[in-house]
């Protein structure tokens, strides 16, 4: 594909089963709230689409999809320096639940701003659900009831995840070498 992927640290069959177990866990919790007609899921665009697709095709209950934008660090970076939203948090916010996707947490920016302004805009509960988490001295420390996976402090493409826009479409989960 490229030289600067390196090996596999999740793979595809890894990742359908803990997104699976992931659904059930939501399912068993959250069920009730979207069949009142409170559940939200904001997907965390644009490293969550395939996991939130993946996820939410498991969730046989009623609710909208809300997606939400943030830019963490622009162009060909493997350090986040600020988050800021690039699209406004949607409308009818308030006292619903909300449910943020996204595909990793890392120096915990991006999600402590969105919990932020989801409570501000008067969310009941503001719920988290990231597919990755790395193990860093975070920034920032946002709770984060359903976690995928603990990953170390390595540079992740795939299933998603992206250096400089590029390799969102691998199925795997793959350590990118960002030396070469
Ligand atoms: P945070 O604000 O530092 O927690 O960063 C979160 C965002 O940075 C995530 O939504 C990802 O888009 C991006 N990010 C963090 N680590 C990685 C990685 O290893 N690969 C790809 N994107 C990453
Ligand atoms: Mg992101």
């Amino acid at each position: 594909m490229d030289a600067r992927i390196r090996d596999i640290l999740i793979d595809r069959d890894q990742i359908a089963d803990r997104v699976e177990q992931l659904a059930e866990r939501i399912m068993r919790e959250l069920a009730p709230e979207a069949d009142a007609g409170r559940l939200i899921v904001v997907p965390v665009l644009t490293g969550s689409l395939l996991f939130v697709a993946d996820l939410v095709r498991q969730l046989p209950v009623p609710f909208p999809i809300r997606p939400v934008g943030v830019s963490a660090y622009p162009g060909a970076t493997t350090r986040s320096e600020s988050a800021s939203l690039t699209s406004p948090i949607p409308d009818g916010i308030a006292g619903k639940s909300i449910l943020l996707v996204d595909d990793i947490l890392d120096s915990g920016r991006t999600l402590a701003l969105l919990q932020e302004e989801f409570n501000k805009a008067g969310a009941e509960a503001v719920r988290t659900c990231v597919l990755l988490r790395k193990e860093v001295e975070r920034v920032a420390d946002p709770a984060c009831e359903y976690v995928g996976f603990d990953v170390p402090d390595v540079f992740v493409v795939g299933y998603g995840l992206d250096y400089d826009g590029l390799f969102r479409n691998l199925p795997d989960i793959a350590i990118l070498d960002v030396e070469s």
